[in-house]
């Protein structure tokens, strides 16, 4: 009988679409009057965006930061509305944008100036970004009322101009910018016709003066707390990806042994060690000291030594040992992904997003 041979590489990734469907029942159960715009950047946060938007068909609209993002969602064949939150557009990208339904948001005169000046076979929709604090992209409030006005002149702009702005600080609920960007944005728009929208995750969370009629969440779709502090799980969610690994070698080593590269961790006494096939080029973060927590066959193991580019070692119990091939969970449901970016001092978003690879 042929065996059957796993192809593929060392590091893998799973991806629990019953887990992203229970996260979009808590966001609903939150923002019940709220609409939701799915943020699917940077391949969903690792998560794969053309997968993650096959599976929720039921959500009104995605948002990317790329143009290319959006063409490859419409060439998986999503039909929901999708809104480019930050993409530069040519004069003929605006063209394909209109053609392929896409949505832009609007932060930056330059852009204005580009749909005065291109021609377009019917009008776009657009979102208007209004700095309220963030300090990043959008008009300052003292501009928005021009930047409204040429919009609403403009023939190629479909009305009426959906409005959104960004908090900064929406995961730090002692901040007081976060209430006064709510109130500036209501202030600002007071009067104007068109769909609001203002939250994150944080703010779907935290500050739910801010759902208004759409909301635009992106980590806690994927399981992931916004907050420092706080796991996925006790936020009642649940993680959608899974990153697991090989234990390619087990290995004795004596008292005085030093592990990998730099030489950092040094055997007290006779060790038994687990190579497990994932490092940094996998996305593993490099950094992660002596000690990060990694789990194998129902324990919790210690990595030591330093991260290799596709390979890690950690301690092992040596009256209890795992088979080799038995799969190592770096994090998932079994390890959050917060205690792992806690344990190397990483940012979650970030760790999330660099298993895009996988
Ligand atoms: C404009 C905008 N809205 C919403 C989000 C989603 O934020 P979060 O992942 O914190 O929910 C992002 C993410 O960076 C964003 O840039």
């Amino acid at each position: 009988m042929a065996q059957e041979i796993k192809v593929g590489r060392n590091a893998t990734k799973e991806i629990d679409l019953n887990a992203l469907h229970h996260n979009v029942k808590q966001i609903k159960r939150l923002a019940p009057h709220s609409k939701i715009i799915a943020m699917l950047k940077a391949d969903a946060y690792g998560h794969g965006a053309v997968k993650v938007a096959q599976a929720l068909t039921e959500i009104a609209a995605l948002g990317v930061a790329h143009f290319e993002e959006a063409l490859t969602l419409r060439r998986a064949g999503i039909t929901q509305p999708i809104i480019l939150m930050s993409s530069y557009l040519t004069a003929e990208q605006l063209q394909r944008a209109c053609e392929e339904n896409l949505q832009w948001v609007i932060h930056s005169t330059w852009q204005i100036h580009l749909l005065q000046q291109t021609s377009l076979n019917k009008p776009l929709h657009v979102w208007l970004k209004i700095d309220t604090g963030m300090h990043r992209l959008g008009f300052l409030p003292q501009e928005a009322a021009a930047a409204w006005q040429a919009l609403q002149a403009c023939e190629h702009v479909q009305k009426p101009i959906s409005l959104m702005t960004h908090f900064a600080c929406a995961d730090d609920l002692n901040c007081p910018l976060t209430s006064q960007q709510i109130h500036l944005f209501n202030q600002v728009t007071a009067g104007w016709p068109g769909a609001r929208s203002l939250a994150n995750s944080a703010g779907i969370f935290a500050w739910p003066a801010s759902h208004a009629d759409w909301v635009r969440p992106g980590i806690m779709l994927y399981g992931i707390s916004p907050f420092s502090g706080k796991t996925g799980a006790e936020l009642q969610l649940k993680p959608v990806m899974r990153v697991k690994a090989p234990l390619l070698a087990i290995r004795t080593l004596p008292a005085g042994a030093c592990i990998g590269y730099g030489s950092t961790y040094r055997c007290a006494e006779a060790s038994t060690m687990g190579v497990i096939g994932i490092g940094y080029g996998d996305g593993y973060p490099r950094r992660a000291p002596n000690g990060t927590p990694v789990y194998l066959e129902g324990r919790i193991v210690p990595l030591v030594g330093r991260v290799s580019m596709d390979m890690i070692t950690v301690k092992l119990d040596p009256c209890a040992l795992p088979p080799i091939g038995t799969e190592a969970i770096l994090w998932g449901p079994e390890l959050p992904i917060e205690t792992v970016a806690k344990a190397t001092r990483t940012f979650v978003y970030e760790l999330a997003c660099q298993t895009g690879i996988l």
